[in-house]
């Protein structure tokens, strides 16, 4: 377990538009930031961030919480992983009171990976700029295919000595353990004795989203190499390198790409490179294999736009094509940019300026949908059987986009293409979408509210009164935990308030405590730990119970969603803070109200199950008096209302 002081020194250091920005991209909004919603599929943004609140908000999908919940959602970890990784990321050294073995070694393990990667980057790259070898043998190579020095150095490009153990013998002396360089892969450990994987090699450092070295490729040297050795070595699978979610360049591209709003995805490491030194940064790589889930998903934290690029090899994008339905899936938009015969991205950028490898992509991107139709179309048309699997191809392309309406202007655009009408292409459509019992990309589930009104004592009462007093009572509190340490002015007081005390002069002294039990628990904690002196909202949304974070990081967005629409409509509204008086005024007067009359209720039935002339004397008193005060109050609310 993480020191309790401890976890608050992470909680109070972490901001959290800086921890959210390492897996996302945000744009500043006035006082909050804004984003698109790493959680469900969306175009336009609609998932905000306070930094002043230390919480986030999706308006699409409901998704909100602080900066803990988001690691902890995003990256599918504990609370206790969440709070080290920000620890990290502060450099806070977290103090633990307990760990557990398995946590320990798990943690250390990754830990000791990354600092062995970490190590040879340095090295690596200390041998292509430092040593004869590396700058006879590699750094001319990558001068000759054109990389400049400022290229070299950004994306920490390196060399691995021909010695069969050089990096190993290094490394062992600085005192890594072997244990280590043979879980990255640097190191092979055989039978006669440790080799360096990437011997001879130039390095190319695989980074992850946030820039740790996580594994590397290694090319042999020379324009034509030799066909019996691999071109490209890669780091194996580790506790740090999982290849299918990572993307060659995604850390110096994720800024570009969100920016642009388009990622352009190519093939390998020089074809990134080189179109990063031409201008145009945001390029990432699958390294040749075909794209996962995992990796679009990657993309989509920045962008729902990909440009495939392809080289003008026609078996090769016959190939590729198929690989393409994965991202249609996901709901991501695809276009295709075909390049010259015998080009391929590295190149062909190398041989031009930015503004024409942006005029070529204008140009010549197409649809990916369309481009695939076209490409079949003339090739099948004197085939009739040939045909009609392609327009099923087609249309089955089609129904994996999960929006109707985008499936409209597929069917249209397509079936000029391939010259069929629009309907048999529209019924053909149904008919798939029909047999596809389980649809392939999960569609967004909005989460059930945490907190559905619970039955209250009267269980006579309609639901809209017991929801009614659930919501009023819970508007309190989010009065108390929102506003609890402003001061206001009332109309019926001579002096200025505190909220705070308002409410507890009203509540606890007028002995209106609140019905809901969790509504009740947090009110009486904020007055016991004197909150009134403390940030209330960020010690409720840290709370260990859930239900109090969830509340108060649900108050908290509301605050959020009221002042975006603010802005939209500028002065035209007061905003809650301007209006907190009569605010106040009402909810405890509509709250007072409502249960003096469930009061009266009760005493009314009492005064009809009694014949006791005394206790009837008794009850109607007490009936006049509160009768009294609910019309003081009636009054009282339509003076503020
Ligand atoms: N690749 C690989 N292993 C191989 C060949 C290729 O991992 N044996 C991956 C690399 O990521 C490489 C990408 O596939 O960058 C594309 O391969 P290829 O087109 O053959 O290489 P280029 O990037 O063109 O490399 P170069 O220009 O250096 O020959
Ligand atoms: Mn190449």
């Amino acid at each position: 377990m993480i020191h309790p002081d401890c976890k608050q020194t992470i909680i109070d250091r972490a901001r959290i538009e800086e921890v959210l920005s390492d897996f996302m991209s945000l744009k500043k909004a006035g006082a909050n930031y804004k984003g698109c919603c790493p959680f469900h599929n969306e175009k336009t943004p609609s998932f905000v961030v306070s930094p002043a609140k230390g919480i986030y908000k999706c308006f699409g999908c409901g998704k909100a919480g602080n900066a803990v919940g988001f690691v902890m959602e995003h990256e599918k970890m504990s609370f206790t992983d969440a709070l080290k990784y920000i620890a990290r990321k502060y450099n806070i050294t977290v103090e633990e009171t307990h760990l557990s073995d398995e946590d320990k070694q798990r943690f250390d393990l990754r830990e000791s990976l990354q600092i062995v990667n970490s190590f040879a980057n340095e090295y690596f790259a200390n041998n292509l700029h430092n040593s004869d070898s590396g700058k006879a043998i590699a750094l001319s190579y990558f001068k000759e295919r054109g990389f400049t020095e400022e290229t070299i150095k950004h994306f920490q490009l390196g060399y691995c000595f021909e010695q069969r153990d050089a990096f190993t013998k290094e490394a062992l002396a600085k005192g890594h353990k072997l244990e280590y360089l043979e879980k990255t892969g640097l190191t092979i450990v055989g039978e006669h004795g440790n080799i360096d994987r990437f011997r001879g090699r130039v390095m190319f450092p695989i980074h992850s989203l946030s820039g740790a070295v996580i594994g590397f490729g290694g090319r042999i040297v020379g324009a034509n190499p030799d066909k019996k050795f691999a071109k490209y070595l890669n780091s194996p699978e580790s506790e740090v390198y999982n290849k299918s979610k990572t993307l060659y360049g995604i850390y110096f591209a994720r800024t570009e790409i969100s920016k642009q709003d388009q990622c352009i995805l190519v093939e390998g490491y020089t074809d990134v490179i080189s179109m990063h030194q031409a201008g145009l940064r945001n390029v990432v790589a699958s390294s040749g294999t075909s794209l996962t889930v995992e990796q679009i998903r990657l993309i989509q934290k920045f962008s729902n736009n990909v440009l495939v690029v392809y080289d003008g090899d026609m078996a090769g994008i016959k190939a590729a094509l198929r690989g393409i339905n994965i991202i249609l899936e996901q709901g991501l938009h695809v276009s295709v940019l075909l390049l010259p015969d015998g080009d391929d991205p590295d190149s062909f950028a190398r041989k031009r300026s930015a503004d024409e490898l942006h005029e070529y992509i204008k140009a010549n991107k197409t649809d990916f949908i369309t481009f695939k139709t076209q490409l079949f179309a003339n090739e099948t048309q004197n085939d009739p059987i040939e045909r009609a699997k392609l327009i099923n191809d087609v249309v089955r392309t089609i129904s994996l986009i999960p929006d109707p309406v985008t499936q409209m202007v597929y069917v249209e655009e397509c079936s000029k293409i391939l010259k069929i009408s629009e309907d048999v292409l529209q019924k053909q459509l149904q008919k798939i979408t029909a047999t596809q019992i389980a649809p392939t990309h999960t569609k967004y589930v909005a989460p059930t509210p945490t907190f559905a009104p619970p039955q209250f004592v009267e269980q006579t009462a309609p639901q809209a009164q017991v929801e009614a007093l659930y919501n009023t009572e819970k508007e309190i509190l989010r009065l108390l935990i929102i506003y609890g340490n402003e001061t206001v002015q009332l109309p019926f007081l001579t002096q200025p308030i505190r909220v705070c005390d308002y409410l507890q002069s009203e509540i606890i002294d007028g002995e209106m405590f609140l019905q809901n039990e969790t509504f009740s628990a947090m009110f009486n904690e904020y007055f016991e730990q004197n909150l009134q002196t403390l940030d209330a909202q960020k010690y409720f949304s840290f709370h260990q119970n859930p239900q109090f974070a969830a509340l108060t990081i649900e108050f908290s967005s509301k605050d959020m969603a009221l002042s975006r629409i603010w802005k939209k409509k500028q002065s035209a509204y007061e905003t809650e803070e301007q209006k907190l008086p009569s605010l106040l005024v009402e909810t405890i007067g509509t709250y007072k109200k409502r249960r003096l009359e469930d009061e009266c209720e009760e005493l009314n039935k009492q005064l009809k199950n009694t014949t006791s002339p005394e206790e009837i004397i008794q009850i109607s008193g007490i009936l006049v008096k509160k009768k009294n005060l609910i019309k003081h109050i009636a009054k009282e609310l339509k003076h503020v209302g």
